[in-house]
């Protein structure tokens, strides 16, 4: 099983020209019902803070590293004509105070026209001399970057693109896989960090010295919570000191290859009996849920089965009674699991076109009840997504059900008992199958046992 994250891969290599046929497919289509000659496809440019001279960490287009592993090559344009060779406007500055982007290289080069270009205004010579006929994708701030193409980011262009990206190519696959490994290697790394009694601040280092990616590099930032922190979804405060007592463990973090993300969750505990059969019972929720990941499924009823499998856990480890409608109706498994099952996966950590029933932009809403769920279409082979069921003591939320129908359903002495862990969530990236799933997380912790 391959770990070559480098250029030189060669599994890459083998699968990267097929992607590129995809992706010419795709923009065919999308520029022909847009009425366009070309697509022009602009990396963007790192943005500057406030009154300042530095710059916020440099995030790339997705629908440029889409094309291109180069996250890290600002100002530069891919231009697409049907039929034509894709060309690559590779921005080379002449700077002696910052670094430059080396010499194009890699399996990637041999499928495109790479053009190097030493200054912005040397762009517009490798561009369409005819701009009314381009459609430029990317983010725009300054007209100059759009060399005077006036159809920028065409909703209805953007549909067709974003909805094609929701089932991935066998050479993103391999990306994810790859990002996947990766992930699953710092999460071994930090778990051994925990059992040695390491502050988050510490855990996070070793996490990022495994994956061997600064905080930027990664596809999002870590979540890196021990005890009570696991409760707050999004936590990132990452606290230098160890506490004293290290009750638990929940840890949310991926890893980039080649621009494509892996985002993992996994939760420890510390010997505690009531809170280790917790995760247990998490564990076997969430792989049961997995194991109904196949084409044809409507996400929606997936996530709303989770609720009322967690209904049955809750009733299992006391924390509430009651039949699964009682406590779906009355918001106690929303209290406990407040956010979604999960979202489509892929450049970007949460993956356009969830929401998207065809190449037209037709919204597919969430369930009524359930509105921080990000993914809502019908399963397709081959699309890459998240299953990660979570049980938290959330007071904000928990204390909306004193007074409620809710109240006498919740057992409060074990919503006590629980609150010093935080919480619990697992997460595994699964590739969806015609007739079930591939779980990308699971087989990358299993290669590197
Ligand atoms: N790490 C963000 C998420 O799980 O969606
Ligand atoms: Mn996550
Ligand atoms: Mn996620």
């Amino acid at each position: 099983m391959s770990t070559d994250y480098s250029d030189r891969n060669p599994d890459l290599a083998a699968l990267y020209p097929a992607h590129i046929e995809t992706l010419k497919a795709r923009h065919d289509n999308a520029l022909e019902k847009s009425g366009a000659g070309h697509a022009v496809i602009f990396s963007g440019k790192a943005k500057v803070a406030f009154l300042d001279d530095r710059s916020y960490p440099f995030v790339a287009n997705p629908h440029f590293v889409a094309w291109a592993p180069l996250v890290a090559l600002p100002l530069s344009y891919i231009v697409y004509t049907p039929g034509e060779k894709p060309v690559l406007i590779y921005y080379q500055p002449r700077d002696y105070w910052h670094s430059v982007p080396g010499a194009p290289d890699g399996y990637w080069t041999a499928d495109m026209d790479v053009r190097i270009v030493h200054t912005t205004d040397d762009v517009a010579k490798h561009l369409p001399v005819d701009r009314d006929n381009c459609i430029l994708i990317g983010e725009i701030d300054d007209e100059a970057h759009a060399f005077g193409i006036d159809r920028v980011n065409p909703t209805s262009t953007l549909n067709i693109l974003q909805y094609a990206r929701g089932t991935k190519t066998a050479y993103e696959l391999e990306c994810l896989r790859l990002a996947a490994r990766r992930g699953a290697a710092g999460h071994m790394a930090a778990e051994t960090a925990f059992r040695a009694g390491k502050s988050e601040f510490a855990i996070h280092q070793v996490y990022c010295e495994t994956v061997s990616q600064t905080d930027n590099e990664l596809p999002y930032s870590n979540i890196i919570a021990l005890n009570e922190h696991g409760a707050i979804l999004h936590y990132t405060d990452l606290d230098r000191e160890a506490p004293a007592d290290m009750r638990s463990f929940l840890i949310d973090a991926g890893a980039q290859v080649h621009g494509y993300a892996s985002d993992i969750t996994r939760t420890y505990g510390n010997g505690d009996a009531r809170f280790g059969a917790l995760i247990e019972r998490m564990e076997t929720m969430q792989l049961e849920i997995v194991n109904r990941v196949k084409a044809g499924v409507d996400y929606r009823d997936l996530h709303v089965d989770t609720h009322r499998l967690l209904s049955e856990v809750l009733n299992d480890v006391e924390l509430a009674s009651g039949d699964a409608d009682t406590l779906l109706a009355t918001g106690v498994t929303s209290a406990f699991f407040p956010h979604g099952l999960g979202h489509l996966l892929g450049v970007q950590v949460h993956d356009v076109g969830g929401f998207m029933e065809n190449e037209s932009g037709t919204v597919i809403d969430p369930p009524s009840g359930h509105p921080f769920l990000r993914l809502t279409r019908v399963l397709e082979e081959n699309m890459v997504l998240t299953i990660e069921p979570g049980l938290y003591v959330i007071d904000l939320l928990l204390d909306n059900l004193h007074g409620s129908p809710a109240e006498s359903h919740v057992n409060w002495d074990t919503v006590d008992a629980l609150r010093p862990f935080g919480g619990v969530r697992i997460e595994d990236d699964v590739r969806v199958l015609a007739d079930g799933s591939e779980n990308l997380t699971r087989d990358a912790f299993a290669s590197l046992q």
